[in-house]
């Protein structure tokens, strides 16, 4: 198998590293002015940040479908890190900004610290967001298009080799901030199941709301079936990513870590969130 072992302690490294973020990008996003009203979606990679932006960055523009659906997500709310698709897209968006990041919340202590910006967090089952993962190292060039067995991914993680690190320690970073009145966590599971509730419990924290008329409209328009024909939201163009092998838009499913996790890799991950994410008071469904 090739190496495809990255550090996982710190990842301004990382993301140099793999080309992924130029060096001076980071101390960019490190002193960006966040203004109040601004927003700041947070997620470790795959745990539905896309679907999560969309429905914030509608309910922050009045439900407006028709422009959501012409102009593609990363020129709606850029992915600050990445060259082309992030920070430089910023001056052109008129305020306030909608952003997301995958990078973990040392890169934005002096933001938080200032309190203006709302941040926030994405989260899903860990074992789903692993196979997720898995499927787009898999069809993705820029994580070298990985060859290996679920089996070998499963390695890495244990390792903590992946891209933007591991995800516990990655959510110890944000959820530590989690006392604060500008903070916010989303889950992943609450969108399929209670959607409504998701949107108003967000509307209240970023004291926006859709227009009445439009939110069946919006429901429908952030469904799997909808989201996955939406070129402004599958990345059908990303040259990067290769959807024969994998599509962006994958399964949209709780629980499908059923399918690939051995008993033993379940146990891993479930003592793991027992260590580390229950005693922060977060509690995540496994279904
Ligand atoms: P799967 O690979 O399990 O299908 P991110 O946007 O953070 O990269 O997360 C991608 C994951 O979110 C993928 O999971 C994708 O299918 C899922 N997703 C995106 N839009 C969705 C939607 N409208 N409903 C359910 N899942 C969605």
């Amino acid at each position: 198998m090739a190496d495809y072992r990255i550090s996982g302690e710190w990842l301004k490294d990382d993301m140099v590293l793999l080309k992924i973020a130029r060096p001076e990008t980071i101390d960019q996003i490190e002193s960006l002015d966040m203004k109040e009203g601004d927003v700041l979606i947070v997620g470790y990679p795959k745990t539905g940040t896309t679907w999560i932006q969309e429905l914030i960055w509608l309910i922050c523009n009045d439900g407006d479908i028709a422009t959501a659906r012409s102009l593609p997500e990363f020129q709606r709310v850029p992915y600050l890190e990445v060259n082309y698709v992030g920070i430089d897209l910023l001056p052109q968006l008129p305020r306030p900004y909608v952003m997301k990041t995958h990078l973990r919340s040392e890169t934005f202590r002096k933001q938080i610290q200032a309190g203006k910006v709302k941040v926030i967090i994405c989260i899903r089952n860990p074992k789903d967001t692993l196979i997720s993962y898995y499927h787009f190292y898999r069809m993705n060039s820029m994580l070298g298009n990985f060859k290996g067995t679920w089996d070998e991914f499963f390695e890495l993680y244990e390792v903590k080799h992946l891209i933007y690190g591991d995800y516990f320690q990655w959510y110890v970073s944000w959820l530590q901030h989690l006392d604060k009145a500008n903070v916010m966590l989303i889950k992943y599971e609450d969108m399929h199941h209670k959607l409504p509730d998701v949107i108003n419990d967000v509307s209240e924290f970023l004291g926006k709301r859709l227009p009445e008329h439009v939110t069946d409209d919006v429901i429908q328009h952030l469904t799997f079936d909808s989201m996955s024909s939406n070129d402004a939201v599958n990345h059908k163009n990303r040259t990067t990513f290769d959807q024969k092998i994998s599509p962006f838009m994958r399964k949209g499913k709780i629980g499908d870590w059923k399918n690939y996790l051995t008993e033993a890799q379940s146990a891993l991950v479930d003592k793991t969130y027992k260590e580390i994410i229950e005693p922060m008071g977060i509690t995540l469904m496994f279904e």
